[in-house]
């Protein structure tokens, strides 16, 4: 039991079942969806760090790791690993319960993106000093 994929104890940024308008012919999901969905869970950190609205400005790293079906339980974690004077460096990692089963858990994704934070003019905006 002990080596078991479990997922990670801290909360989840977003949960989401993949629908079959979501996939191919084969019933794979699109790898464009998969990133939609990291790019939206990425932005939740980075927004919040930024306290408000956020751009991406870049995808540094996109890895599929296994593929994803319709019907999976997909978890996505976001943490933030780096800060600047506007951006904000997030690692989000996806993990898929197949047929949403606990005991069958795999990794499929994991990807590093940095947001921008901007102001009404979509113009980059410092970053809010922490207390
Ligand atoms: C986000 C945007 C407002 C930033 O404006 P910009 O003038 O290009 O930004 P800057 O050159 O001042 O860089 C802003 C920050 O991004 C970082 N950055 C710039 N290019 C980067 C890259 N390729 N990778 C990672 N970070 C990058 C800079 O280091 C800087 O960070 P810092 O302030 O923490 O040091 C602008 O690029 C933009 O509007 N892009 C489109 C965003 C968008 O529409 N995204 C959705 C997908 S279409």
């Amino acid at each position: 039991m002990s080596d078991l994929l479990q997922l990670p104890s801290k909360p989840c940024a977003l949960r989401v079942m993949p629908q079959p308008s979501d996939a191919n012919v084969h019933g794979d999901v699109f790898g464009g969806w998969i990133m939609a969905q990291v790019d939206i869970a990425g932005s939740i950190p980075a927004s919040r760090r930024a306290n408000g609205r956020v751009a991406t400005i870049a995808v540094n790293s996109f890895v599929f790791k296994q593929p994803v079906f319709v019907g999976d339980l997909l978890s996505f974690y976001a943490d933030i690993v780096k800060t600047g004077n506007t951006s904000v460096t997030v690692s989000v990692e996806v993990y898929a319960q197949r047929m949403s089963l606990a005991e069958d858990l795999v990794k499929v994704t994991e990807a590093i993106l940095t947001y921008v934070a901007t102001d009404s003019d979509r113009r980059p905006r410092a970053l809010p000093v922490l207390d």
